[in-house]
């Protein structure tokens, strides 16, 4: 049997950061599932078949492609896990101050099925500081997020932001 693990997020957008941890994933699992949450309460900058599509583009041309799916959710996110068959659920640490949010969803995870196990990896250094919520701050006041995002991600961000300046809204 394969081993399967779900990634989950908003991925408004995806990063560096996250294929980066996607990567590490694939060491020790056969398939991930980016699992992209649909989760309108968040107000996302990027509609879900847009973070999808981004991050379809993103994988195109990676080697690890074929034991990678990208996928949507809505809902909680165990009963999703539990659908596709796996078993378990992949996060990424970054600082201290991821700790705190994601101790409390991996407990909450683990309550509404204990079937379920949540795995935290580290991301790598250089992309310690980054997150979905920060490039799309410095995209937004111009700055250049080169690097930091796939080359589709970085377009699409230039595209959205620079058009509806002021746009402040769509930052969780
Ligand atoms: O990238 P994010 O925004 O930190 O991802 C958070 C996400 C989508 C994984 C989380 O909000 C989630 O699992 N939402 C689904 C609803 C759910 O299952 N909630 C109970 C666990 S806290």
């Amino acid at each position: 049997m394969d081993k399967l693990a779900v990634y989950p997020g908003s991925f408004d957008p995806i990063t560096n950061g996250h294929l980066d941890l996607l990567e590490r994933a694939l060491k020790i699992f056969d398939r991930v599932i980016i699992a992209v949450a649909s989760n309108p309460a968040k107000n996302p900058l990027f509609s879900l078949e847009e973070r999808m599509d981004m991050i379809r583009l993103s994988l195109a041309d990676h080697p690890l492609a074929h034991r990678i799916d990208v996928d949507t959710f809505s809902g909680l996110l165990v009963n999703y896990v539990d659908r596709v068959g796996a078993r378990a659920i992949l996060r990424g640490l970054r600082a201290v101050s991821d700790f705190e949010y994601e101790f409390q969803m991996a407990l909450m995870n683990r309550k509404l099925n204990n079937k379920i196990e949540t795995l935290y990896l580290m991301t790598g250094m250089r992309w310690i500081y980054i997150s979905s919520r920060i490039i799309k701050e410095v995209v937004v006041s111009g700055g250049d997020v080169k690097g930091l995002v796939p080359e589709v991600v970085e377009k699409k961000l230039i595209e959205r932001l620079r058009a509806q300046k002021g746009h402040v809204g769509a930052m969780p």
